[in-house]
């Protein structure tokens, strides 16, 4: 069983970033620039947002984050986003997730310029993603491939099941798996017989936020784990959705949480951001 450390990756991929960022500065005169938007006080919301504000100094960027009470108002959400689209300073945009109850998400990131859109949830960038052109793709899954690609896993042909069709992680991850070549699977709250799917599979991709629900007669003898959820238990502790301690010894790779795919996720929006910034005007 072989770790994928998501960790020392995403330091690579930050190293680079930093050099690019220093490139853009003394040839263009540009600072990528991000701007996040966060509403309400919910606190892994608010450690997600302190954790990229972080990344963005570590590299470079330029960043202001927008907090916002839970009280404000769609029209208000919506009028501050216009802003940002129109500041040349911002090359990219976050509105992190999830929103308020009152407020109409997908309506919210459709006010979001596409060329803005870091996070890949615009559904320009979701439907250039789904016909395998050049977009913005939601970090989770795009570090997942990173992480295939790192460690050299072929998917061509490969028996893929991903747990959790969600618009941020199951959905952009099954397209992104099609376009390389796999033969995917989507199982979601709804499957039944969860397990005569993950069994078959190569590779199982999870993301549902159910600490343990993989468990170790659910893979088969070999195959590949990518383990996405991150989970606060009882004893304060951060699990994934895979019963790791009894999982990992029949895999041939699994990543570990934490220190698996979470890193990869603020690496790939930085890298986004300076995508972005790279083709700014
Ligand atoms: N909430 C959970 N994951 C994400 C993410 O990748 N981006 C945003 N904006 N919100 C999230």
């Amino acid at each position: 069983m072989q770790l994928i450390d998501g960790k020392s990756l995403a330091n690579k991929v930050q190293s680079s970033i930093t050099s690019e960022v220093e490139k853009l500065k003394q040839e263009k005169n540009i600072v990528p620039g991000l701007a996040v938007i966060l509403i309400g006080d919910d606190p892994a919301s608010h450690a997600y947002v302190k954790m990229k504000a972080k990344a963005c100094e570590k590299v470079g960027f330029y960043s202001i984050t927008h907090n916002m009470p839970d009280t404000i108002s769609q029209d208000e959400i919506v009028a501050t986003i216009e802003m940002i689209n129109d500041n040349p300073r911002i090359d990219g945009i976050l509105v992190q997730l999830p929103l308020p109850k009152h407020v109409d998400t997908n309506a919210i990131l459709e006010v979001i310029d596409p060329k803005k859109d870091v996070d890949g949830f615009h559904a320009y960038n979701v439907g250039r993603l789904v016909t395998n052109l050049d977009s913005f793709v939601a970090c989770t899954p795009l570090g997942v491939m990173k992480m295939f690609e790192e460690y050299k896993i072929d998917l061509k042909g490969k028996n893929v099941c991903v747990v959790g069709a969600s618009n941020i992680v199951g959905k952009p991850m099954a397209s992104l798996l099609l376009n390389a070549d796999a033969t995917v699977t989507v199982t979601h709250i709804c499957t039944k017989d969860l397990k005569s799917h993950t069994s078959k599979a190569d590779i199982v991709v999870v993301g549902v936020g159910v600490p343990g629900l993989i468990k170790e007669d659910m893979v088969k003898e070999g195959a590949i784990v990518i383990d996405i959820g991150i989970n606060r238990i009882e004893d304060g502790s951060l699990v994934g959705d895979v019963d790791f301690e009894n999982v990992s010894p029949k895999c041939s790779y699994i990543t570990p949480v934490p220190g698996g795919v979470g890193p990869m996720t603020i690496a790939m929006l930085l890298s986004n951001t300076l995508k972005s910034a790279q083709v700014r005007i």
